[in-house]
């Protein structure tokens, strides 16, 4: 029933071709939502038919257990996955899943504790990737830490929480789920300012999408404690949401997109951004800049820049500009040939369907010189200006996104295999799926798309009416631009040409660099001695090297970790390990 009115809605209006393209995503939505459902679930523990020896709760990457192997849990993905399901449950789209989401509660509460080689509960631990599906702990080589997972998953149980709270069930979300959230809460609000892994595992430096879900975590964790009288985190909870804000703004580059990661030395166009907006839309928020909402100025004029960078695909040769693209991770990706990916295509149609919920739901829309090269490609010559929902711009302009966002999935629907199942990309050159196959990521954000198409709205997370600070604090109190003088001592026995430097999470340490670690003095050998100034009241990771003949050597994980005084100067007295 439903083609058949949105089609005859559209050919009116517009050409053949949106027809076309409206039509594909409706059939292909309407074939691929039961597959990806059930392929979501075969990936959850222990009853998934694909997810052999996952604890219950557990959701594994994908099934693949070699080239590569992603028979892990990672607690992102695993988060983002819960998001979804939370948001279906609660949403009162699919009333099954609360055996799930209990599984999921129980199991993260496990993995929290499971000393690890990111640290303990009480030392960092919380920010490892990854485990094993049995949930012990992952010890091989890794780039960890990485710091949304915990934020993640905090904003998946407080989506539950806030539900349970409307269903008088607040025994369990102040018993049960409180005590977890606030573990990730206060990771979060401690180490939010420290360096860490981005989403795809690669760059250590600060990351868009992680500073992003960060402050929505201590924002609506602020919120939440208030709501259950736990008033004594919520002013710390709500002065780093107020500085994570505050550094979130300075990813916004004078090119006019958001550069996603502070290191790494690449373009900075990256899906990480796209995902960002989608992970941190809230309708009621409206078109707010200040959080990046997926129909904000600079969200658009970021996504035209995103895009575009795709180009250089050859399944892209030849298409159109106001014509969807097979879209990657980032243009520079070489990871197993680098392709596009499902989840990064279907993430920009999401937040094109969630810039429309927007717009319809406001009955106007605006178009910034910021975001009028995004709109011009799709409305040649639209002027800049605030469009009523009763002029004939603000019904081409939407009819127009509309069948851009249509456009993406019908890439998507032309690249995805018979059966439908979704791997984790598809080939650059041919469009063949590649890569592990039935990634759990790429199921839930198929769902999510269509979710979003189908005007579906998660609840709010509180990202209406924020104001940016005036000057951007590291920590609260007022101590925290300050700085104060450490000694480092170690004790190494090393060979004759053998020297031993210093490295770690701050621009003091060089930020993990081997090659620009600071060189030790051996005067008191066999201990070695450098003295340092370090941010004051600042959660702090460093290691130790050795440098023999051109050959690095690390101490052995976990990373050492101190949080330094508000003032003063203190020592550090350490053995090589
Ligand atoms: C509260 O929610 C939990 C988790 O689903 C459930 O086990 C419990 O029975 C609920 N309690 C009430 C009173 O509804
Ligand atoms: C910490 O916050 C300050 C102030 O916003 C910012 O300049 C700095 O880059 C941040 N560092 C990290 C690692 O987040
Ligand atoms: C390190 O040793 C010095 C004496 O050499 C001592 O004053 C200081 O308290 C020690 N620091 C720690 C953290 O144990």
């Amino acid at each position: 029933m439903r083609w058949f009115l949105v089609s005859a809605v559209l050919l009116s209006i517009t050409s053949a071709r949106v027809f076309a393209q409206s039509s594909t995503a409706d059939t292909y939505f309407a074939a691929e939502s039961p597959i990806a459902k059930a392929g979501l679930l075969a990936n959850i523990g222990a009853s998934g038919s694909k997810s052999q020896g996952a604890k219950p709760g557990i959701v594994i990457a994908s099934p693949s257990n070699s080239n590569p192997d992603y028979l892990f849990t990672w607690t992102r993905d695993s988060a983002l996955v819960f998001q979804a399901i939370i948001d279906q449950f609660t949403l009162g789209l699919d009333i099954t899943l609360r055996p799930q989401i209990d599984n999921y509660v129980a199991s993260q509460k496990v993995i929290q504790q499971v000393s690890n080689p990111s640290g303990t509960i009480s030392s960092g631990g919380l920010g490892e990737p990854k485990f094993n599906i049995d949930e012990t702990a992952f010890t091989g080589a890794w780039g960890r830490p990485q710091r949304d997972g915990p934020a993640l998953r905090a904003n998946a149980l407080i989506t539950w929480a806030n539900f349970l709270l409307t269903q008088s069930n607040s025994s369990y979300v102040t018993g049960t789920l409180w005590p977890i959230i606030k573990l990730d809460l206060d990771y979060v609000a401690s180490n939010w300012n420290q360096t860490g892994f981005d989403l795809w595992e690669e760059v250590s430096s600060s990351s868009f999408f992680t500073t992003a879900v960060q402050h929505r975590a201590l924002r609506q964790g602020a919120a939440l404690a208030t709501a259950i009288g736990q008033t004594s985190v919520v002013s710390g909870y709500t002065t780093q949401a107020a500085n994570a804000l505050c550094f979130l703004q300075s990813y916004w580059n004078s090119a006019g997109s958001m550069t996603a990661n502070t290191g790494g030395g690449r373009s900075g166009k990256d899906a990480n951004t796209v995902l960002t907006s989608i992970h941190t839309f809230d309708a009621d928020s409206g078109c707010d800049a200040v959080t990046f909402q997926p129909c904000s100025d600079k969200a658009l004029a970021n996504l035209f820049t995103y895009v575009n960078a795709f180009r250089i695909y050859a399944i892209n040769s030849g298409i159109a500009a106001n014509q969807g693209l097979a879209t990657g991770r980032y243009p520079e990706d070489s990871y197993q040939g680098g392709n596009p990916w499902y989840l990064t295509t279907l993430a920009v149609a999401e937040q094109l369907y969630d810039a429309l919920i927007v717009w319809r739901k406001e009955g106007t829309l605006s178009v910034t010189s910021v975001s009028q090269p995004f709109f011009a490609n799709l409305v040649p010559g639209i002027a800049v200006g605030t469009y009523a929902s009763s002029t004939a711009t603000f019904t081409a302009i939407t009819t127009a996104v509309k069948d851009y966002a249509d456009s993406f999935v019908a890439v998507v629907a032309k690249y995805t295999p018979s059966g439908g199942g979704l791997a984790e990309q598809y080939s650059r050159s041919n469009g063949s799926p590649t890569s592990a196959v039935d990634l759990t990521w790429s199921y839930a954000a198929l769902l999510t798309a269509f979710g979003a198409r189908n005007g579906v709205v998660s609840a709010s997370w509180g990202a209406k009416g924020l104001t940016v600070p005036a000057t951007c604090q590291r920590s609260g109190g007022g101590g925290g631009s300050g700085t104060v003088t450490a000694s480092f001592n170690v004790q190494a026995t090393t060979v004759f040409g053998e020297n031993i430097y210093l490295t770690g999470s701050v621009d003091a340490l060089v930020n993990w660099s081997p090659d620009n670690a600071l060189l030790l003095s051996a005067d008191s050998y066999p201990i070695w001695r450098i003295t340092v100034n370090l941010p004051a009241s600042t959660s702090i990771q460093y290691k130790y090297i050795r440098k023999f003949n051109g050959a690095v050597t690390w101490e052995s994980d976990p990373n050492r970790q101190f949080t330094t005084p508000s003032s003063g100067t203190f020592t550090l007295n350490d053995s090589w390990r």
